[in-house]
């Protein structure tokens, strides 16, 4: 063997050795937001770190169940959203949608807010404020709706990687320098696929800006205010720390969400948070096994409480699911389910991926979040989206788009209306394009995972990863919109046709004047 080779032969034990971590990172994770929903999106990025030997600081409301070495939990003392919210609040609220949409940015403002409040004079903090400047490689943060831990990284001196556990706010597009294009790209809380009315286009276009705006003259003010009561008052407005987000790690991938304009510094890692199908209790397994004509899953997510379905509605299901020949597995949490009949197997906790990738499930009854839609997506499974809120209905549009899914409005939910919207889903149509819509969102040059693990790497290699953002980032919106450009244009052809005009009055006036004096004249 010539040398070269043999010492190429031991570099490479080495690396294995070492795995694939030439110098280990020190990370932290801030997530405050007490949705277990989102969490599931940053925790297995933060666990992938650990596992490649980077040291992990993680403050968040959820503790690892099982940590490694490396990963450290700092836990947030709030309580968490798990089957805490009721269907019967919105019950009352039919068709004020537009309106709707200012309220839930209300809640979530407020519930930002709060969360800032306790997390910026919390025992966590104070411990992860103990490291000095310089301390961490890199810190990643979940930027939903607000800012303030921003200022955070401003005080430990780290790039910051942004995570977005759904689809772009409209106040994220700005700071990433990603095109906001409202004629397609709904707002979340509108809740459209890409094709859009003239009336969609109009309320989506206003919907976009007016919360953009509302979020600018709102929750960073608010923000700020939190962060100067602890940092002091010459700290900067974290709308400005904002704009040095260095990367975006987003749970999307467009053959689910749709393809959008990204800058290289937002990067979809959708589907981070599946892993391989395992084994399903034996109970579930015979169960799907069994299912000559296939199973259906009712899941309505991890903060909706099916038991608090009003009883009208609750009978309507129930009946409905009675004349289906499918075996129903309901996520439902109590031991009994009036009028429950022979098909319907009632669980309080399901192995969700797990049951969507057995090849009997023929539908996911679903509210639409994200991550549940996500593991349907990847296992080729049709959807009956009942979406309540949050960009429940976005996820749900795009899919009904791709032929996939139904929407089922939860306002005029009748017997009826679920019967047909479950059987028109067994139809073989949806499930290829199920496969199709599968096929596309499996198919990857790497991993979510990895990438995202590439992705952090590089913005601690290169120290923030400054050359992807785009300088759209620094622009005024007057000349990111090119309206600098367009009133000049508009001013010089103002300028033009007015000396147009004048020179057309000058002369014509001129002639009139010879033609009066000649008219004149002959009249002498
Ligand atoms: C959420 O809180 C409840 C009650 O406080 C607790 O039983 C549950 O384990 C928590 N869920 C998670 C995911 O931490
Ligand atoms: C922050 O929390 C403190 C203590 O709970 C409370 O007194 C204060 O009013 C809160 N501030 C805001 C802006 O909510
Ligand atoms: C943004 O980052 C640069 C470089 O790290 C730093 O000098 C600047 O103070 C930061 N600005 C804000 C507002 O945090
Ligand atoms: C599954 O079907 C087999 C054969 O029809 C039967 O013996 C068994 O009891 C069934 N299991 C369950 C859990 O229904
Ligand atoms: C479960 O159902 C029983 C009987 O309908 C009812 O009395 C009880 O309050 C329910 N429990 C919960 C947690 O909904």
């Amino acid at each position: 063997m010539p040398r070269n080779d043999l010492w190429n032969w031991l570099f490479m034990l080495l690396l294995l050795g070492f795995g694939s971590v030439v110098s280990p990172l020190k990370i932290l994770g801030m997530f405050p937001h007490p949705a277990i929903s989102h969490f599931q999106f940053f925790h297995p990025i933060m666990r992938g770190l650990a596992e490649v030997g980077h040291t992990v600081d993680v403050m968040s409301p959820f503790p690892d169940r099982q940590p490694l070495p490396g990963y450290t939990d700092y836990l947030l003392p709030m309580a968490n959203l798990s089957n805490a919210i009721g269907f019967d609040s919105f019950e009352e609220q039919k068709s004020l949608n537009l309106i709707l949409h200012y309220g839930e940015f209300y809640y979530l403002h407020s519930f930002g807010r709060d969360a800032c409040n306790l997390t910026l004079n919390g025992e966590a903090l104070e411990q992860i404020l103990r490291h000095p400047p310089g301390y961490y490689d890199v810190i990643m943060m979940e930027q939903f709706n607000t800012d303030c831990l921003m200022s955070v990284a401003h005080q430990l001196r780290a790039p910051v990687i942004a995570m977005s556990s759904c689809a772009l706010m409209p106040w994220h597009y700005e700071r990433m320098g990603a095109p906001l294009i409202p004629s397609y790209i709904s707002a979340l809380f509108m809740g459209k696929s890409q094709e859009m009315s003239f009336g969609g286009r109009l309320a989506n276009w206003f919907t976009v800006h007016s919360l953009n705006l509302l979020y600018k003259l709102f929750s960073i003010p608010a923000a700020d205010a939190l962060v100067r009561q602890k940092f002091g008052p010459q700290m900067p407005s974290v709308g400005e720390m904002v704009k040095n987000t260095s990367l975006m790690l987003i749970n999307q991938h467009f053959s689910l969400s749709g393809p959008k304009p990204l800058p290289p510094n937002v990067i979809e890692v959708g589907g981070v948070h599946i892993k391989p199908a395992k084994a399903l209790p034996s109970e579930l397994q015979h169960l799907l096994d069994n299912a000559t004509k296939g199973a259906i899953l009712i899941s309505w997510g991890s903060q909706l409480r099916a038991t608090s379905l009003p009883t009208a509605k609750r009978e309507a299901v129930v009946r409905a699911l009675g004349r289906l020949e499918q075996q129903i597995i309901w996520k439902w949490e109590n031991d009994t389910l009036p009028n429950k009949p022979h098909n319907v197997h009632i669980m309080k906790w399901l192995p969700q991926r797990d049951i969507l990738a057995h090849p009997n499930l023929k539908v996911f009854f679903s509210h639409g979040g994200l991550m549940g839609t996500t593991e349907a997506v990847s296992s080729g499974v049709p959807i009956v989206g009942m979406p309540i809120y949050g960009d429940q209905s976005l996820n749900i549009a795009s899919l009904v788009q791709r032929g996939m899914a139904i929407n089922l409005d939860f306002y005029s939910l009748t017997e009826d209306a679920i019967y047909e919207a479950l059987t028109r889903a067994l139809d073989p149509s949806f499930k290829r394009n199920a496969r199709k819509v599968a096929a596309a969102y499996n198919e990857r040059p790497q991993k979510p995972l990895d990438t995202a693990i590439w992705w952090v790497e590089y913005v601690a290699e290169t120290k923030g990863a400054p050359l992807t953002q785009p300088k759209a980032v620094h622009l005024s919106r007057f000349v990111y919109y090119s309206l600098d450009a367009y009133a000049t244009v508009f001013a010089v052809l103002l300028l033009l046709l007015a000396t147009w005009l004048g020179l057309l009055r000058l002369c014509c006036g001129r002639r009139d004047h010879q033609k009066g004096q000649k008219t004149k004249a002959k009249g002498n």
